[in-house]
C-alpha cells in the first residue's frame, strides 16, 4: 500500500472515531487498528528456542515486539510481514523512533503515556512527544506521522472530542503496562534495552504487507525460525469448517519450503491454554475458529509458559520443528 493510501486510510480511522466514535477493529483487514504492544509472553516463549542457531528469522510484525525482542538477543537478519500496513507505521516508524531517542525509564515513560488507556493526556502533551520522535524517523515514516498529528489537531479541534490518536489507532486496550514490561525482552532490564539500542542500527529487518496463509508467496527464506503470533485464530474467516488437524499439516508442510532442515515455527500462542483448554478436558479448540484440540496434535510440541503475569491461568504456544 502506498503512503498516499496509508494516511488516506489512517485519516479515516481518525474521522470516523473522533466525529463518530466509530472504531472498527477486524484483526485481519490490510489497514486497520494496530497493535502498539504486544499481548504475548515473548519472553517466555523465546526461551524455548535455541536463538543462537536462529540467523534468519521470519516474523509478523504487530508492535514490533517480536522483532525487537529478537534483535535485543543479537539476531540480525528478520523480515517481517502484517496484512495490516498500519503495523508498520507503528513498530518501524513510531516504535523504532522511541527506542532510537530514548533511554530505558524515558521509553517505558512515554510508552505508558502514550498507549495506557486508563491515562488520558493532554492533546498538546501528546503531539508534543510524537512531534519529538519526527527526526529520528525515516522519511516515509515522517511523513505519515507528521499528517496524522496536524489532522488530527484539526478534527479535534473541530468536533471538540478530544481522545487521544495514539488511542484512536491503538488495537490492544487489555495489556496491563505493568506486566508488559515482563513480557518482552527489551524491556527485562536496562542492559537488555540498551542491546537492543547497540544492535537496532545493524538489524537487517525488511516488512511486507502479507498474508500468513501463504508465506512461501512473499518470501523465499530458508528460515531457521518462523514466529506466526495467534494468527492461526483468523484463519477460520478463509476456512471455516474446514479448519481442522489435516488443514494444519498442510498448512506446516506449505511452510515448510521456505524452512531450513531442524528450522522451528511458533505455530501458535494460545491464550489462557490453562484455564480453557484443560477445563473443557481437551475439548477446547486450541486455536479459535477451528477444530483442533490438544490431542490431536501429533508431531508439534504444546509448551504451557507459566506466564507470570496472571495468577489464575496459563499460556501456551505450539511449536513444530523440521525434520533434518
Ligand atoms: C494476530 S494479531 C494479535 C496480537 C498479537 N498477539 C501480538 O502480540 O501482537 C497480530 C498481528 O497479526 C496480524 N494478522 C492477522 N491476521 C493475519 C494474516 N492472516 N496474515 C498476516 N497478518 C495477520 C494483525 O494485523 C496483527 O498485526
Amino acid at each position: 500500500m502506498s503512503l498516499e493510501e496509508a494516511i488516506g486510510k489512517a485519516k479515516n480511522l481518525i474521522y470516523e472515531s473522533l466525529a463518530y466514535d466509530f472504531t472498527y477493529r477486524p484483526c485481519d483487514s490490510n489497514f486497520s487498528n494496530g497493535y502498539f504492544r504486544t499481548n504475548e509472553y515473548v519472553l517466555g516463549y523465546l526461551k524455548k528456542v535455541d536463538l543462537k542457531l536462529s540467523k534468519y528469522v521470519l516474523t509478523v510484525l504487530a508492535s514490533g515486539d517480536q522483532a525487537f525482542s529478537l534483535i535485543s538477543e543479537g539476531i540480525k537478519n528478520i523480515d517481517t510481514f502484517d496484512v495490516n500496513a498500519l503495523s508498520e507505521y507503528i513498530a518501524l516508524g513510531l516504535k523504532r523512533a522511541m527506542i532510537l531517542k530514548y533511554d530505558y525509564q524515558a521509553f517505558l515513560d512515554n510508552l505508558f503515556l502514550l498507549t495506557d488507556q486508563k491515562v488520558r493526556i493532554d492533546n498538546d502533551e501528546e503531539m508534543a512527544i510524537l512531534s519529538d520522535l519526527l527526526p529520528f524517523m525515516e522519511s516515509k515514516y515522517r511523513m505519515f506521522w507528521q499528517t496524522l498529528i496536524d489532522y488530527t489537531t484539526k478534527v479535534q479541534k473541530e468536533t471538540g472530542n478530544n481522545r487521544n490518536l495514539i488511542h484512536i489507532l491503538d488495537k490492544n486496550d487489555v495489556t496491563n503496562f505493568y506486566n508488559y514490561r515482563k513480557m518482552v525482552n527489551f524491556l527485562k532490564n536496562d542492559a537488555h534495552y540498551q542491546r537492543l539500542r547497540e544492535n537496532i542500527g545493524k538489524a537487517n529487518i525488511t516488512f511486507q504487507e502479507a498474508n500468513a496463509l501463504n508465506l512461501p508467496n512473499t518470501f523465499r527464506g530458508p528460515y531457521d525460525l518462523v514466529l506466526l503470533s495467534n494468527i492461526l485464530d483468523y484463519f477460520d474467516f478463509q476456512w471455516g469448517d474446514h479448519w481442522d488437524y489435516k488443514m494444519l499439516k498442510k498448512y506446516e508442510e506449505n511452510l515448510a519450503q521456505i524452512i531450513v532442515d531442524n528450522g522451528v515455527v511458533m505455530l501458535e500462542y494460545v491464550f489462557e491454554y490453562e484455564s480453557l483448554a484443560t477445563i473443557f478436558d481437551n475439548c477446547y479448540p486450541l486455536i479459535d475458529g477451528s477444530k483442533i484440540v490438544a490431542s490431536d496434535l501429533e508431531t508439534e510440541e504444546l509448551i504451557v509458559l507459566p506466564r507470570y503475569a496472571t495468577h489464575t491461568s496459563k499460556d501456551a504456544i505450539i511449536l513444530q520443528r523440521k525434520k533434518g
